[in-house]
């Protein structure tokens, strides 16, 4: 709900409100966010006092009490007195480069805002908007910051529109998406971070004085740090303490800064990174960033978790398959890498039948050249040497088999070995007069490039219409270097990063509106480009090219903070594994896997009879559980970066009335002290019969816990299924 009163703005959702007022001389104070209050005015704590070398803007006259720097401000300016991040840098003709906004009015709206051209929480009446016009008068800038409002979910999206109203252009430094100023409070930064193979690992640090930040300068989201961040309480745990999410739905350069200033005040700027970002914007002409999203919780980390799941799940994904189940899919790539015909690929098929599996996914190899690493992309034409007759000949073999077929593309990627590459030099990423960077041996088309983009769409679309494919997993390999555009003058090459997600974007709309039960799985060696921008567009992402289930219960713990169960791909392969050479038990890696987009990842023609059993065994499970993966609320029960014995975590139905309990132990010694599980969710009056054996009440079982028995040996592992009586 929104509520505007003497130019005071609050935003209540169920569980929080957020505040903002223009004061006096029109600038836009940020006054509250946290648990649901009334519609008062919030300002009153605000203290206003001269602090030393924090400047006075002209209207204050002689009040040096005021200062824009001192003040918490909601989308904060550069160069006129705030010394904190900027949240705008804007050059005009005249080669300054300030930015000093006052509010200028506003305006409500039912339902949701769009972007063009970005991806967006969307939705219906269950939604409002409101606009809160600022203007920087003296630059001929108009900004216009968005808020989406989706009270049941607690969340609260935010995006800002940049116009150039005057009769010149104006280069834009730096827009960030959100900006959120804390007067006061100890907050600890918690961001998501690790590398290719080893993806969203959670690190706490308190929030020390001065800037500190994640980001990429990749041109994706990156392995390396995530665009979803939170500021909690020292004391914030996963069931009270007060925390904020922020979530950057963008899958480019991304940067979230978190300052401590001198005064003890906080800020958090997140958005596009400055590093080499330049934006021009001629007479009329509008500039508009990613859109943020927030959720505040005022009771730890599972409930902002539940609101992000939900909200994500309901309105950002475009799910070709909503409210049916994922099939469950058989991927060659780690059985045969590039080393396959068709024949070998029936055979790994034909080793599916049988077991459940309803999906054959053929990898990377089956085009072009690409018989290594070192050419063929580009060329999306189908190798018949290995594939005789091509998709028209084996996808209805792998079809007779009872299953659907799909197909790994890397559309954004060109080797210099290539046809392709041949004819189109100058289609790739790079600088003229300078040697171009390789990554995995290939470079990167230029996306910013429409002829680029549009060869791109219809080399994919005489791929899609030659044989009947039901899914694509959509590849990128390597991160973006030598970034410079021949579709862009000298001037505006800043604006090359931006755009070329831009394009990418475009591809994948284009796409999905051609084809649309077309089902996308979004892939960067991994988890590279696992963020909320791509989940608009594709709705499941390979979660990490780490399928060891041991690292995966790490990876899918840390990705579990803001996204939920049914956007990760995991996939179940063979040991010992090629990352870690764990060999742990074909059981323990089906529990891991299960709780993503299920899937097997191995030579299904040469599996034993026991381990086929085994398989048949968890395709079974998941078909019977998918709906708690899919929409239960996903409970992290204890850490795997913790030094315990196990690594627990649960699915509970919407209803409560039934739950998946999945626990892995970790390395066995002798001794083991006795365990048990307090479970999480369930309904404490009512009684669950567990596994179908024993019964306990909800509150039993949430407050002294399920007796854990002793697994002997490293990695086992245990599920439990309980059903409400
Ligand atoms: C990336 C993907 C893998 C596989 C290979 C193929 O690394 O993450 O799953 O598709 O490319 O080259």
């Amino acid at each position: 709900m929104i509520v505007i009163k003497d130019h005071v703005f609050t935003l209540h959702t169920r569980r929080t409100s957020y505040q903002m007022k223009a004061d006096a001389y029109r600038v836009l104070l940020h006054t509250y966010y946290g648990a649901r209050v009334g519609d008062a005015d919030l300002s009153y704590p605000i203290r206003y006092a001269d602090r030393g070398f924090s400047p006075n803007p002209s209207e204050a006259g002689d009040w040096r009490e005021y200062s824009l720097d001192t003040l918490p401000q909601e989308y904060s300016s550069c160069g006129v007195g705030d010394y904190r991040i900027p949240s705008l840098e804007l050059e005009p003709q005249d080669g300054s480069h300030l930015a000093d906004l006052r509010c200028i009015g506003y305006e409500r709206r039912s339902g949701k805002y769009a972007l063009e051209g970005l991806p967006a929480f969307f939705g219906g009446e269950e939604w409002e908007t409101l606009v809160v016009f600022l203007e920087d008068a003296a630059a001929h800038v108009g900004v216009e910051l968005y808020y989406g409002v989706l009270e049941e979910r607690d969340l609260i999206t935010r995006a800002v529109r940049v116009v150039n109203k005057g009769d010149k252009p104006v280069r834009l430094r730096r827009a960030a998406s959100l900006c959120l100023d804390f007067d006061g409070g100890d907050w600890d930064f918690v961001t998501f971070d690790g590398c290719h193979v080893m993806e969203r690992c959670p690190h706490r640090t308190p929030l020390r004085h001065g800037v500190q930040s994640v980001g990429s300068v990749r041109g994706t989201s990156s392995h390396h740090h995530n665009p979803f961040v939170m500021l909690c309480a020292h004391d914030a745990a996963e069931d009270h303490g007060l925390c904020y999410g922020a979530m950057l739905l963008y899958s480019g350069n991304f940067e979230a800064a978190a300052e401590r200033t001198h005064l003890e005040n906080n800020r958090l700027v997140m958005g596009i990174n400055p590093y080499h970002f330049c934006y021009t914007l001629a007479p009329g002409e509008a500039f508009t960033t990613p859109e943020a999203a927030l959720v505040c919780s005022p009771d730890g980390f599972a409930p902002m978790t539940h609101q992000y799941h939900r909200a994500i799940r309901e309105h950002l994904i475009r799910d070709p398959l909503k409210g049916t189940r994922r099939p469950v899919l058989i991927n060659n790539w780690e059985a045969t890498e590039f080393h396959f015909d068709a024949e070998k690929l029936v055979e790994i098929a034909q080793g599916a039948v049988g077991l459940g599996i309803e999906m054959f996914v053929m990898d990377d190899g089956w085009f072009g050249s690409r018989d290594t690493d070192l050419s063929g992309l580009g060329d999306w034409s189908v190798n018949l040497k290995k594939l005789p007759g091509g998709l028209e000949a084996l996808v209805p073999r792998i079809q007779a088999l009872g299953m659907k077929f799909g197909l790994w593309v890397e559309p954004e990627m060109v080797s210099e070995d290539s046809a392709l590459y041949r004819a189109h030099p100058d289609w790739a990423l790079g600088v003229p007069g300078r040697p171009q960077t390789r990554g995995r041996s290939q470079l990167v088309l230029d996306f910013t490039r429409e002829d680029v983009r549009d060869y791109i769409c219809k080399a994919m679309c005489q791929v899609l219409d030659s044989a009947d494919i039901s899914y694509i997993k959509w590849d990128m390999n390597r991160s973006l270097s030598d970034v410079w555009s021949a579709a862009l003058p000298p001037d505006r090459q800043g604006e090359a990063y931006h755009r070329y997600v831009l394009g990418l974007y475009e591809v994948l709309e284009r796409l999905r509106t051609r084809y649309p039960d077309l089902f996308i799985e979004g892939c960067s060696g991994g988890g590279g480009r696992f963020d909320a921008g791509m989940l608009y567009y594709t709705p499941q992402i390979w979660c990490s090219d780490n399928t060891d289930a041991v690292d995966r219960l790490r990876i899918q713990y840390g990705t579990s903070f803001c996204y939920p169960a049914s956007t990760m791909g995991a996939h179940v392969s063979a040991v010992p594994n090629g990352q870690t050479g764990h060999a742990t038990p074909m059981e323990t890696r089906g529990v891991v896997a299960m709780s993503g987009t299920f899937g097997y990842e191995m030579d299904l023609g040469t599996v034993t009879g026991e381990e086929r059993e085994t398989i048949a065994r968890q395709v079974q499970q998941y078909k019977e559980h998918w709906d708690l993966v899919e929409s239960g609320d996903y409970y992290r029960l204890s850490s795997p970066f913790d030094e315990g014995p196990y690594t627990a975590w649960a699915h509970v139905a919407p209803d409560r009335r039934r739950a998946l309990v999945s626990l892995v132990t970790g390395t066995m010694h002798a001794a083991p002290p006795f365990s048990t599980l307090r479970l999480k969710g369930l309904d404490p009056d009512l009684c669950y019969r567990v596994n179908g054996k024993e019964s306990y009440r909800g509150d039993v079982l949430m407050q002294v816990g399920y007796p854990v028995p002793i697994l002997l040996n490293d990695y086992q592992s245990m599920q439990l299924v309980l059903e409400a009586e």
